[in-house]
């Protein structure tokens, strides 16, 4: 399942950067539908392999967990709102760098586990 959940990490960060460049370099915001269902598709499955071990591995005693939960779903709204058609390119450049302050926080949560009990 950890495995799992870390091949869901990579390609959710992929696809993410991958949206962000495009933001970046100033291209249209909204992405492809192809992108859209990937994008849902990674976020779902690992939403799914993180609260399968948060719930069943670490019966919620992870408070560490509850941030990552919460930073998810800060960097996924802040991300979709980035890519709606009626944002302006100022708009989605400021949720893109939410979105990418969210997810580093996450990755620092995830490698140090900080007041971890289990
Ligand atoms: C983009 C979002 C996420 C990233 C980048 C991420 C990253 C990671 C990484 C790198 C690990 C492996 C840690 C290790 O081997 O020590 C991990 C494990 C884990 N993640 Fe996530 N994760 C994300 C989302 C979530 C969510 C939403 C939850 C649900 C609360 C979650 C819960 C967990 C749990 C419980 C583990 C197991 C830790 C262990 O037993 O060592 N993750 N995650």
């Amino acid at each position: 399942m950890k495995h799992f959940h870390l091949l869901m990490v990579a390609l959710t960060l992929g696809l993410f950067l991958y949206q962000a460049i495009v933001v970046f370099v100033g291209e249209k915001a909204n992405p492809s539908p192809m992108l859209r269902r990937a994008m849902h598709v990674c976020y779902a499955l690992l939403l799914v392999s993180g609260l399968y071990m948060f719930t069943v591995w670490y019966q919620f005693m992870a408070p560490w967990a509850w941030a990552k939960l919460v930073l998810f779903i800060v960097a996924v709204s802040a991300t979709a709102k980035a890519a709606r058609p009626s944002t302006t390119p100022a708009q989605a450049k400021f949720g893109m760098l939410l979105a990418t302050i969210a997810y580093v926080a996450i990755l620092v949560l995830a490698v140090k586990k900080p007041l971890g009990l289990l």
